[in-house]
């Protein structure tokens, strides 16, 4: 092996924080790069990496008149999506980490991490990005440093959140900021060349060490695995501190309904992978005079104002969102901000120079190159982009974002709501009873699996909060912080509600037509806040009366929509023995709260069913 000699940049590395720097410092020492690299957040350091990655052939620049300063870049086949087997919370106990998330001991995992990281970054440029999540300066705003050696994750991090020196300017030099040490795991030697790709498909580890702010991550350079200010630090990590520090971190979307009369609501929305956030976030309402802004599409942070109520934050500042689907019918808003300044990964390329994927225009191409780099044409039986192929965009070029998306102190919210994909039993909408039931709600979620995962897609599994591959700490803990949050004297909460746009009649078609026709339910929740709107008492929640849910213009079956807010008293008594199941995980963790829901519950559909 070659040696390598440590060219540690001293001209943009000299700042006053010895913690950092000591940091940076140990983990070259380990990891053993080329040279180190401070990020100070510039469009032309960004410039700079996209001109490597073409050079080393990982991107691929798009035609500059269709999409200016746009790129295509394609993954290994073993790095396309989130890996939750080998996703770890290594608490001090198994009992903190709880028993949804994967554990092991912290000690013995650093111990295995640092022989996987030693020499690690040979050959490469090791990265140190400072972020700030949030808008730098804010109050409520958390800094941390990704360390990582792919520049594929560094560009990507510019765009996601807000990157560069002046976030070290407000990082005092006693301050804690979020450790994220990153490596795509493959050394360069001469015996071992670049790869277009490369990632160590054998070794993945995404390891969180909660107590110490950590995140140590291996072997990935996909999306939530690599990108670490994401899922890791904002989500993992900042569960923990909002559990401590009495605010919540949530996997939520964030969305401003206003009203014809310029009446505004704020909403939150928790849905697992691939059910519908982004969509939701910049949906185009189809019920006239009624508009939806976008303030943020995937995380919410959550911290109680002086008046009492929830405000939330987004924490990033780019969408990571699912490119197939996509399109000027179910997401102009996400077609519009992609015009430009964007990242593809594991899109189809035409023969233009544009990207293309399924879903995206009415006709398919006659042939592209898939993101296999094989030539694909219609009928050839495979998908031409992969599943869970991405666009990676500023927020701030998103047409419907809120003139507000960037306030420090954040929106007041009025509604959260729940939902996840299921074919049947779960109603197109249902009001809780109270904040309690909403939890309840919540920690009941249940949805089928989708491509942003490794593993089959549409297997049926509980995910509470669409938080299960993403709480740091005990679930079970977790419930009771929500019921804690609810317990708050001066609290004025926002009602908790569960949707459901994936129910399917008998030959599995969607029942209900989704995306900007979903606003005619949110319209029903807006209405529900100020108590304006009926809703009829049912055994699972509140729910519209057909008459009360706008359906005018929509090409929908009567029966349909009785379906949709039918409420299948069988069903749901076929479902608690599972919920309990489901509770029983928790052990003594799980709050008495959600055990009277259920038993309340219970009683109810039984008293329904006679
Ligand atoms: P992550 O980025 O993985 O967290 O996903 P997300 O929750 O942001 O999901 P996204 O909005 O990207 O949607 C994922 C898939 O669900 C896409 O294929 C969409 O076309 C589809 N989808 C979104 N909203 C709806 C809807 O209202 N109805 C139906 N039928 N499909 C939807
Ligand atoms: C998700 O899986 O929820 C995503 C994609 O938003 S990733 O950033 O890879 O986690
Ligand atoms: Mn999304």
């Amino acid at each position: 092996m070659a040696t390598i000699t440590l060219d540690v940049d001293t001209t943009t590395g000299s700042h006053p924080h010895a913690k950092l720097e000591r940091w940076v410092e140990e983990v070259a020492r380990m990891c053993q790069p080329a040279r180190v690299h401070w990020c100070d957040g510039s469009k032309a350091e960004y410039e700079s990496i996209l001109r490597l990655l073409v050079l080393i052939g990982t991107a691929m620049p798009l035609d500059p008149v269709k999409r200016p300063n746009s790129y295509l870049v394609r993954s290994d086949p073993a790095d396309v999506a989130r890996v939750e087997d080998q996703t770890f919370i290594c608490a001090r106990t198994k009992e903190q980490a709880g028993p949804t998330n994967n554990w092991e001991d912290p000690e013995k995992m650093k111990e295995k991490l640092r022989g996987l990281f030693a020499g690690a970054m040979a050959g490469r440029t090791m990265y140190v990005i400072p972020y700030s999540l949030g808008p730098i300066g804010s109050p409520i705003a958390k800094i941390g440093v990704e360390i990582t050696d792919s520049p594929y994750v560094t560009a990507s991090m510019h765009i996601m959140s807000r990157v560069g020196r002046h976030v070290l300017d407000v990082l005092g030099p006693d301050e804690e900021f979020v450790r994220g040490l990153h490596s795509i795991g493959s050394p360069m030697t001469l015996n071992q060349p670049n790869r277009t790709w490369s990632c160590n498909a054998e070794n993945k580890y995404i390891c969180h060490f909660p107590e110490t702010r950590e995140i140590w991550s291996f072997g990935s350079g996909y999306g939530g695995n690599a990108l670490l200010a994401k899922k890791c630090h904002a989500l993992r990590i900042a569960s923990v501190q909002a559990r401590d520090q009495g605010w919540m971190a949530e996997h939520m979307l964030i969305l401003k309904m206003i009203s014809p009369s310029g009446q505004v609501k704020y909403m939150t929305g928790a849905f697992p992978s691939a059910c519908g956030k982004t969509n939701l976030s910049m949906m185009i309402p189809t019920i006239p005079g009624w508009k939806i802004e976008t303030i943020g599409d995937d995380i919410a942070w959550m911290k109680f104002g002086a008046d009492g109520r929830l405000y939330a934050i987004n924490p990033e500042a780019g969408f990571f969102g699912v490119a197939p689907g996509t399109n000027m019918k179910s997401n102009a808003n996400a077609m519009r901000s992609i015009t430009r300044n964007s990242v593809f990964t594991n899109c189809a390329m035409t023969f233009d120079g544009d990207v293309w994927w399924e879903g995206m225009t009415e006709d398919e191409p006659p042939k592209v190159v898939d993101w296999l780099r094989r030539t694909w044409t219609p009928n050839i039986g495979r998908k031409a982009a992969h599943p869970n192929a991405r666009f990676t965009v500023a927020a701030s070029q998103c047409p419907s974002i809120a003139p507000e998306w960037e306030d420090p102190k954040g929106v007041p919210i009025d509604a959260i709501l729940f939902g996840g994909r299921r074919a049947g039993i779960v109603p197109l909408v249902t009001e809780a009873f109270n904040w309690q039931h909403g939890t309840f709600l919540g920690a009941t979620v249940s949805s089928e699996t989708t491509a942003a995962i490794t593993g089959k897609v549409g297997q049926l599994r509980r995910d509470p909060m669409a938080m299960l591959a993403f709480c740091g700490y005990n679930m079970g803990d977790y419930f009771s912080h929500w019921l804690k949050i609810g317990k708050r004297a001066d609290a004025k909460l926002p009602k908790i509600f569960y949707v459901n746009w994936f129910r399917q009649d008998q030959n599995g078609k969607f029942l209900w037509p989704g995306f900007g026709e979903n606003s005619r339910v949110l319209r029903w929740i807006f209405e529900r806040c100020d108590g304006k709107i009926h809703a009829k008492e049912t055994p699972i929640g509140r729910i519209p009366e057909i008459a009360d849910l706008d359906t005018s213009g929509i090409d929908l079956k009567g029966s349909h929509v009785e379906e949709l807010l039918r409420v299948d008293i069988e069903g749901w008594l076929h479902e608690v023995p599972r919920i309990k199941e489901h509770f029983a995980k928790f052990g003594t963790h799980l709050p008495d709260g959600l055990n009277d829901e259920l038993k309340a519950l219970e009683q109810r559909l039984q008293a329904a069913q006679k």
